[in-house]
């Protein structure tokens, strides 16, 4: 199978629009070493002219726009996509505003948890993808099920999809309860496994937690993209952006004792890949020591474009 990232940032993007930090500043001004990266998305073949998307960016339109793979074939019908199906890992804006943008009447079927599909279903915006045409299917956890396009057809992938400690999306949260939301593994974030042909691939653009369980999980997996955030839990603290730790906002961090590079030592993994990264992680800048721990450590840190063939 074939996996492309097309989007390798956390929400807001690299740079985001109304930053002035400084790995913003050196994304917007071309810095060597430090890539800009749209909003965090992943799509994948089983042959190379089919593709499942994994989440919709609000930067969608720009990231079709950069894969060939993702247009219209020159020899295609007048209207035609190679995107036969998205599959959401979450509710939150970076993942499912996309959506929007893949109006116009086109066939594909969308799959997410009950749980997400319900909070589609209560915004109304969302009915520009019409469910006649749009077929909306429930992801069941634990679960493996064949992808089927917007017609029933098979795409060639199969996903399980699992529960992580994550958080509701941020426009959900309970502002009288502020403690009520996060940390939870209900369903509303889960983790993906991509099987094609005995190779899997698991994505988990966002987790809060790694656990004995989630270790057995990702044992003996081809390739591994995995919550790559931040690197310190307190760093957009420290950087003066916000007040928010990472565990406050669903997502482990790189470092630390309970952080992924630990958490995930020891394991048989094919590739290691950090994704969704978000603007105040200093691995942005290929030229910091902290890019070079973390490539030290077995990681890769995903930039848009990158691709797999596994
Ligand atoms: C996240 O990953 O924590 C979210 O994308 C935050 C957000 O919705 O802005
Ligand atoms: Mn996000």
């Amino acid at each position: 199978m074939r996996l492309k990232i097309i989007g390798s940032a956390a929400g807001g993007g690299f740079p985001q629009w109304n930053c002035n930090h400084r790995l913003s500043q050196a994304a917007r001004f071309g810095q060597a070493g430090v890539r800009p990266r749209t909003q965090s998305s992943l799509a994948v073949s089983p042959d190379g002219k089919g593709w499942v998307l994994f989440n919709a960016s609000p930067d969608i339109r720009q990231q079709i726009a950069a894969t060939p793979e993702l247009q219209p074939r020159a020899d295609g019908e007048l209207r035609a996509t190679p995107i036969r199906a998205v599959v959401l890992t979450n509710g939150d804006v970076d993942h499912v505003a996309g959506l929007l943008s893949l109006r116009e009447r086109q066939p594909f079927a969308l799959y997410a948890t009950q749980e997400v599909l319900d909070v589609i279903a209560q915004n109304s915006i969302f009915n520009v993808l019409d469910p006649a045409i749009v077929p909306r299917r429930p992801l069941p956890l634990g679960e493996t099920v064949a992808v089927l396009d917007g017609q029933g057809e098979e795409t060639g992938l199969a996903v399980e999809a699992f529960a992580v400690a994550g958080k509701i999306a941020l426009y959900l949260e309970d502002s009288s309860d502020p403690q009520a939301d996060f940390g939870s593994d209900s369903g509303n974030t889960i983790g993906i496994r991509i099987a094609d042909r005995g190779r899997n691939a698991f994505y988990v653009p966002g987790c809060a937690r790694v656990d004995a369980a989630l270790r057995e999980r990702f044992a003996g997996a081809s390739c591994l993209l995995f919550d790559g955030t931040l690197y310190t839990d307190d760093e957009m603290i420290a950087a003066g952006v916000g007040q928010k730790t990472g565990r406050r906002m669903g997502h482990i961090s790189m470092e630390g004792a309970t952080g992924a590079v630990a958490a995930l030592a020891g394991l048989a993994i094919g590739r290691r890949i950090f994704v969704h990264i978000n603007n105040t992680n200093p691995v942005l800048d290929e030229n910091s020591p902290e890019h070079a721990r973390i490539r030290m450590a077995g990681w890769e840190i995903a930039h848009d474009g990158m691709e797999l063939d596994l």
